[in-house]
C-alpha cells in the first residue's frame, strides 16, 4: 500500500509518499514566509492555492511512481487555520476521486509523534513538540494521546519569531536567535513561567521588551538568556511528563526542536535520569507531508476506519483521538 499525505495546517504545503513497511519514498514541501513574521491567514492560503499541484507532482516524481499507483491519499485535518486547512483538504479530496481510492484525514500532532516513532525506532515516547503555534508534551496513556503540559498562551516559536522582531533581526527567528545567543556571555534573568505542567511566555516577551527598549543590554546576552530560560521551562515539563507517565523516551518534534542548544539540554536532562533523547532530521520535525502520509497508513492499514463525514477539524484537540492503531 502506498499513501500519499499532505500537510497544509500553517506555513507549509507538503506532500509526502511512504509505503507500509514505513519507506520513505518522498517528501516534498513549499513554505510561505513574509519578511515581517506574523502569519496572514488568507495569504497563506492563497500560497497553498499556487504551490499545491507543483509540490504534489514533485513528490511524485521524487517517488519515482505514477498517480494511479497510490492506494491511500491522507490529510492534515486539524488542529490550524481554517483557511489553509481547507486547500489541503480540497486538494486531498480531489485527489481520491479522481484516483479512486480512500481518504483520511488526520491529526497533525498525533503525525509529528508517529513519525519520530517510525524513524527513530523509538518505543513509547515523551513528545516533546514545539513549532510556531504548538507547545505541547504528548503522551501515550490508558489509550489514548493527552497532552501532559502545553502553553497557556503562545506557541515558543511564534515566541521566538516575536522576540526577533523586537530586536530587528527578521525572520524566521529561531535560527538567528541561537545564531546570536552563541556570542552572548552573561545571562541575564529573565520571569521564568512554569505553572505546573504549563508553561506560559507572554510575560517573558514583555520583559525582554522592556529590556531592550532601556538599552542597557547586549542583544547577545538577551538572546542567549532568552534561550536558556524558555528552554530551561520545557525540559521542567517535559521531565515532569517523562516522571510521571514512567517513560524513559523523550522524542522530539517541531521546528523549534532543530535548535541545537534545545537538543543538547534534552540529551542532558535523559543521560542524567538514565533515558534516552530521540531526534529525527530536522526535515521531519518541521511540518512536512511524510508525517501525514505515515499517519493514514497507520490509521488504515487494517482497513476497519469508516468514512462519513470529511471535514477539517482547525481546534482538534490531541486528546479527542480516538486510537485504534497502537
Ligand atoms: P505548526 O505550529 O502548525 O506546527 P509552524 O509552521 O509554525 O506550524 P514549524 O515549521 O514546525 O511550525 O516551526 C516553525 C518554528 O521553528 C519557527 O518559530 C522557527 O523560527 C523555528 N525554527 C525552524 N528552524 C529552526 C532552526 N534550525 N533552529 C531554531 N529554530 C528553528
Ligand atoms: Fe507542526
Amino acid at each position: 500500500m502506498i499513501c500519499l499525505g499532505i500537510e497544509s495546517t500553517a506555513h507549509t504545503f507538503g506532500a509526502g509518499i511512504i509505503d507500509d513497511k514505513g519507506k520513505t519514498l518522498a517528501n516534498v514541501k513549499d513554505s510561505y514566509t513574509t519578511v515581517s513574521g506574523g502569519i496572514h491567514p488568507s495569504e497563506a492560503r492563497r500560497h497553498h492555492e499556487a504551490v499545491c499541484d507543483k509540490v504534489i507532482e514533485n513528490a511524485l516524481i521524487d517517488a519515482d511512481i505514477k498517480a494511479h499507483e497510490i492506494n491511500l491519499i491522507s490529510f492534515s485535518q486539524g488542529p490550524g487555520l481554517a483557511p489553509c486547512l481547507v486547500v489541503g483538504m480540497e486538494k486531498a479530496k480531489e485527489l481520491s476521486k479522481k484516483l479512486d481510492v480512500p481518504l483520511v484525514g488526520v491529526n497533525h500532532c498525533i503525525a509529528h509523534l508517529e513519525i519520530g516513532r517510525l524513524l527513530t525506532k523509538a518505543k513509547d515516547p515523551v513528545l516533546l513538540y514545539v513549532s510556531g503555534a504548538n507547545t505541547q508534551v504528548i503522551a501515550y496513556e490508558g489509550g489514548k494521546y493527552r497532552i501532559f503540559g502545553e502553553t497557556l498562551d503562545n506557541g515558543v516559536g511564534n515566541f521566538l519569531d516575536a522576540f526577533a522582531r523586537l530586536l530587528g533581526i527578521g525572520f524566521p527567528g529561531g535560527p538567528k536567535i541561537y545564531e546570536l545567543a552563541l556570542k552572548g556571555k552573561n545571562y541575564i534573568e529573565l520571569p521564568y513561567v512554569v505553572k505546573g505542567m504549563d508553561i506560559s511566555v507572554g510575560g517573558i516577551l514583555t520583559n525582554l521588551k522592556q529590556k531592550i527598549n532601556s538599552g542597557s543590554y547586549k542583544k547577545e546576552d538577551l538572546a542567549y538568556s532568552c534561550q536558556e530560560t524558555v528552554f530551561a521551562m520545557l525540559i521542567e515539563v517535559a521531565e515532569r511528563a517523562m516522571a510521571h507517565c514512567e517513560k524513559n523516551e523523550l522524542l522530539l518534534g517541531g521546528g523549534v526542536c532543530c535548535n541545537k542548544r534545545l537538543q543538547e539540554m534534552c540529551n542532558k536532562m535523559c543521560n542524567d535520569r538514565g533515558s534516552r533523547c530521540f531526534i529525527p532530521l530536522n526535515n521531519v520535525m518541521v511540518d512536512n507531508g511524510l508525517m501525514i502520509a505515515w499517519q493514514g497508513i497507520l490509521e488504515m492499514r487494517n482497513g476497519t476506519k469508516k468514512l462519513n463525514k470529511v471535514d477539517i477539524r482547525p481546534y482538534w484537540r490531541t486528546d479527542d483521538v480516538k486510537v485504534d492503531w497502537r
